[in-house]
């Protein structure tokens, strides 16, 4: 992957991302079969008796029902969205892209996940810097991403690369370029049956 240019992050839709979000969706962003690829992905690899931050979080977390006894914080847009989820047992309405410091302590959580949202970063290292600030020592930060967008939110790097392998180079180079993760590692998730479904690819990175 090539070097990150500034214009890599330029956007169709300059406005401030609270205009965007301030209508609540209340929807999955992408197909059944997919979210079910996530959630039994989540299942896998997410730890018990750790707090987790959902970053980019909306209505639907897309964990497995064992994370209703888990601390999980939420941070996103649109405070009605985090509302409804019965994952997050707490929220913060915050925009990373006026902001990409992480309103949280250092080594404060066991995983964060960005799930179908790191399309939307403007400050991707600083965010991934953040969250490396805020994981405990061994925690990681799982990308999890499919074909879908908001094309005139997403950034112009995201939507000029075909999705798949390309996507995961991009992911991997915030990895390489925040610096101090480890054990980076790209995996394809996608639902294997006949007909359609939305594919499903995660990058993750473990603080060292
Ligand atoms: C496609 S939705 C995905 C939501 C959720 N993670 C899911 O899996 O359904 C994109 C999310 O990214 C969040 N987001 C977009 N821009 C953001 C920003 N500048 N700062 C923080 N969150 C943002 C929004 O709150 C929105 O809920």
């Amino acid at each position: 992957m090539q070097e990150l240019k500034p214009e890599f992050f330029a956007r169709i839709d300059e406005n401030d991302d609270e205009l965007f979000y301030r209508t609540p969706r209340i929807v999955k962003h992408i197909d059944e079969n997919a979210c079910l690829a996530i959630e039994t992905f989540y299942d896998k690899i997410l730890p018990t008796g750790k707090t987790i931050l959902d970053l980019m979080s909306s209505a639907f977390s897309h964990f497995p029902t064992r994370m209703l006894r888990e601390r999980v914080i939420g941070l996103g847009m649109n405070s009605n969205e985090m509302a409804t989820n019965p994952m997050l047992t707490s929220y913060v309405v915050h925009n990373l892209n006026h902001d990409p410091i992480l309103p949280f302590d250092n080594n404060n959580f066991g995983a964060i996940v960005i799930t179908v949202s790191i399309q939307y970063l403007t400050q991707p290292i600083e965010v991934f810097q953040e969250a490396h600030r805020v994981l405990e020592t061994s925690g990681s930060l799982i990308v999890v991403f499919s074909n879908r967008m908001f094309p005139t939110k997403a950034v112009s790097i995201w939507r000029r690369i075909p999705t798949g392998q390309q996507h995961q180079q991009l992911i991997e180079s915030y990895f390489n370029i925040a610096r101090n993760y480890e054990n980076i590692r790209c995996i394809d998730i996608t639902t294997k049956c006949e007909g359609y479904t939305d594919p499903v690819y995660v990058v993750t990175g473990q603080k060292g």
